[in-house]
């Protein structure tokens, strides 16, 4: 379908990069935002996926390509670029990451999974950002980052250090916003479907995943605007807690002991 077309068959002119589209998270979220009138152009490497997702009513339109390629970066801020030209408002949301099997000891991981945890979790997002504004694009952006991002231990030290790194790029995107809405999701374990991340989490309680992209929704359409950060945390009676946060006015950072209730969310599923 052509961009006059998805225009014309679409009421709210926003359109959502969702970056990291074909994966458990990304299906769920493609699908809620699309119900709720937005224009989702999705991308991932599986083209098979982006097509199918296509097919099924999920997205309008899509855009292959690995994050951490020079040049697939490009042709993705070249569509964002027709879309802007075009007269719409474009947010980019970044939900894209890995998680290894954690091998049991830090001296296990090889070179490659600490280099493809880099970048693929941070220093991808953070060149397009670059790149993206480099092109004067100071779009709003939503950060997928994860509850990890506050935790240290032996559970995926590599994914929790990079996590901890996207919450730091997020916070210095936030410090020079120039006017854009930047939010940054903090989650604990989602339910989704047994593939990708979802596969490896199988033991943990889990918020569920129609829940939480239907929340993601909400808060993108401006529910709870006075917040950047928002936490959904499983506390101890297996209660989903959605909560507010801002990076703290003396660290620039967000601080988990600055957390305000929101809401509680539902119950923790398996
Ligand atoms: N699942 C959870 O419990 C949980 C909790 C907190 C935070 N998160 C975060 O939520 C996000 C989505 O997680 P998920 O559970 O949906 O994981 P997933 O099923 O493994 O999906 C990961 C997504 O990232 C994309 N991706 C990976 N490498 C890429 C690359 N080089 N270039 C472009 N796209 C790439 C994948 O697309 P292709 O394979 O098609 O490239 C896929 O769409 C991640 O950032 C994750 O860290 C997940």
């Amino acid at each position: 379908m052509s961009l006059d077309k998805i225009m014309m068959y679409n009421e709210k002119k926003e359109v959502i990069f969702l970056l990291g589209a074909t994966g458990g998270i990304g299906k769920l979220l493609a699908e809620e935002l699309k119900k709720d009138g937005y224009i989702v152009v999705g991308n991932g490497r599986k083209e098979n996926v982006l097509i199918d997702m296509k097919n099924e009513g999920k997205i309008d339109d899509y855009v292959v390509g690995d994050l951490t390629k020079d040049e697939d970066r490009k042709r993705i801020i070249e569509k964002i670029k027709e879309y802007g030209d075009k007269g719409y408002k474009v947010t980019i949301f970044y939900n894209i990451g890995i998680l290894y099997d954690y091998p049991g000891e830090f001296k296990s991981y090889t070179n490659k999974m600490i280099d493809d945890s880099y970048e693929i979790n941070v220093k991808s997002i953070e060149k397009m950002d670059r790149e993206l504004e480099e092109k004067n694009l100071y779009l709003d952006t939503i950060y997928m980052v994860s509850i990890s991002a506050f935790y240290r231990g032996n559970w995926d030290p590599e994914y929790q250090k990079t996590k901890a790194a996207l919450k730091a790029h997020a916070e210095l995107q936030i410090l020079n916003s120039r006017g854009r809405r930047i939010i940054a999701l903090f989650p604990d374990t989602i339910k989704t479907g047994e593939e990708g991340m979802g596969g490896k989490l199988k033991d943990y309680p889990k918020i569920s995943g129609e829940l939480f992209a239907r929340k993601i929704v909400e808060i993108v359409n401006g529910k709870y605007k006075e917040y950047s950060g928002f936490m959904f945390e499983i506390n101890n009676n297996n209660k989903v807690i959605l909560y507010g946060l801002n990076p703290s006015k003396i660290t620039g950072a967000f601080e988990y002991y600055e957390r305000k209730y929101l809401e509680e969310i539902g119950e923790a599923v398996y």
